[in-house]
């Protein structure tokens, strides 16, 4: 998978992309992830990219040319599934949502900032908005790396035991249930005694309670899908 991701902050992306699963998984051939910064694609001598809105709203607008310069230099080298724009006013990303990404081939993401990006390019490139979140950030760019990590990390061979990733919270709109590791007692603290008993259906049983109980307690919303 490809994901080419536009921005005018690459500096704030470089560190999430480029360590642990998603480092790991570019170095094996199973994704890769660029960053074109936007102030490379204006033909301003300011390398500005953004301008005063029309109706004279405050805050700037990122303009259309540079953005129309990037995404058609990239469009004309590949076929795009997705070009995404990362708003909040976008569809909020979710576990069912980066399960059907990580089977894409080649996609954009374009991360937004100041008052957003000049309409014309969201009614005529953008294919996809997602929102993280019911909140709002100074830019796109946290959003970006949010969503190449969760949508990596499902490509499989991506993460060591290929399990872990089907056995996440959230994979079946449930949590997961609760991990321990050694040692069994610590401080008089000690793992529950089923999961040192070697039973793995009885094992396998109790995490499946596990996972119900922590749903209905903490996320019972999952529960009514
Ligand atoms: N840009 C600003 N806020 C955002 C959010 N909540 N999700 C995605 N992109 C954003």
């Amino acid at each position: 998978m490809r994901i080419d991701i536009i921005t005018v902050l690459p500096q704030m992306l470089e560190g999430a992309i480029n360590c642990s699963i998603l480092k790991r998984a570019q170095d094996k051939g199973l994704a890769e992830i660029n960053l074109h910064n936007l102030r490379d694609y204006t033909d301003d001598k300011h390398n500005r990219i953004d301008d005063y809105p029309f109706g004279g709203e405050a805050g700037m607008v990122m303009q259309i040319e540079p953005i129309d310069n990037v995404i058609s230099h990239l469009k004309s080298q590949r076929v795009y599934d997705e070009i995404i724009y990362t708003s909040p006013d976008g569809e909020t990303f979710d576990q069912k949502m980066a399960n059907k990404m990580s089977s894409l081939e080649n996609i954009i993401i374009l991360c937004g900032h100041y008052k957003g990006i000049d309409y014309r390019i969201r009614e005529h490139f953008i294919t996809k908005e997602i929102s993280i979140g019911d909140y709002v950030l100074t830019g796109g760019e946290l959003a970006a790396a949010i969503i190449s990590d969760a949508v990596v990390r499902l490509i499989p061979g991506a993460i060591g035991d290929e399990q872990s990733a089907l056995s996440d919270s959230f994979q079946d709109n449930l949590l997961a249930p609760p991990v321990y590791t050694r040692p069994a007692e610590y401080k008089g603290w000690k793992v529950p005694e089923i999961l040192l008993s070697g039973h793995q259906a009885k094992i396998d049983e109790w995490k499946l309670q596990q996972s119900i109980e922590r749903t209905k307690r903490l996320r019972p919303d999952l529960l009514e899908d």
